[in-house]
């Protein structure tokens, strides 16, 4: 059984003073939680906030983006290592918004994997497929192409430190939840990727997670599907308490089959 992993992506979300209410939220209602590993990943803006809170706790911090270059002359980016010092250990790298609204393209996401990797920041990798591309039958090959691409300087060594979120573009922050059965044949088809590409025994140590309107009332559901090991949240992250609940039912559930 894997730890599961959740992560609440704040997106733009958050001054640092409502980014500090949150974290302490999250951090005096999860106490007590020690089977779930919890990330958040707040804007920048407010990552030193929310480290200062978070430091001795089990929370672990991520960045929402980096830049591939450690530093130089690229104006609105920030580099792996300024993650690492803010205090992160992991990154969300090709989320589908970063894709679609700053053509952010497969190449780019491959020199990001491997740019974090050498600063010692987990990936936790984004893939999956527009409403269009699912309805044309191309699930699997956008999927296949997504993840080929971001493992390309990926070695097997380094492969158990990467996550991959399965984030179908359609689901996002629309309300509108892949079906179990959805989400089982996409973790199948990344798993089986995962490892043709990198080795059985490698794989095998990732996590996938699922991302697209996870809330407190689809949560239960979700971790009953196999190979889900963990959740990339939104909208409902920006509230603790729906973003605990959805932790809690990762945790009944570990506890379940351990
Ligand atoms: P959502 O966002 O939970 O608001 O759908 C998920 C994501 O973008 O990672």
């Amino acid at each position: 059984m894997k730890l599961p992993l959740v992560v609440a992506n704040w997106k733009m979300h958050g001054t640092q003073a409502e980014a500090a209410t949150l974290a302490r939220q999250v951090l005096n209602g999860g106490r007590g939680i020690r089977d779930v590993e919890v990330v958040l990943a707040p804007p920048f803006t407010a990552l030193s906030t929310v480290s200062a809170i978070t430091i001795d706790s089990a929370i672990q911090l991520a960045a929402q983006n980096v830049h591939w270059e450690t530093e130089g002359a690229f104006t609105g980016e920030i580099s792996p290592k300024m993650a690492r010092e803010l205090g992160c250990q992991y990154v969300i790298i090709g989320h589908s918004e970063r894709r679609r609204l700053f053509q952010e393209s497969d190449q780019a996401v491959a020199q990001k994997m491997v740019a974090a990797l050498r600063s010692d920041l987990r990936p936790i990798v984004c893939v999956g497929e527009t409403l269009r591309e699912r309805k044309r039958g191309k699930t699997n090959a956008v999927i296949a192409r997504q993840l080929r691409a971001a493992l390309k300087g990926v070695g097997k060594s380094a492969i158990e430190k990467v996550a991959v979120a399965y984030e179908p573009v359609w689901a996002i922050g629309t309300g509108r939840n892949a079906t179990p059965e959805q989400i089982a044949a996409a973790h199948r088809w990344v798993r089986d990727l995962l490892q043709r590409l990198r080795g059985k025994k490698e794989a095998e140590r990732c996590r996938i997670l699922y991302g697209g309107s996870v809330r407190p009332d689809n949560a239960a559901e979700l971790v009953k599907v196999p190979e889900v090991n963990g959740a990339l949240v939104g909208g409902a992250s920006l509230k603790a308490e729906a973003f605990l609940s959805i932790v809690r039912a990762f945790h009944s559930e570990s506890v379940a089959e351990s």
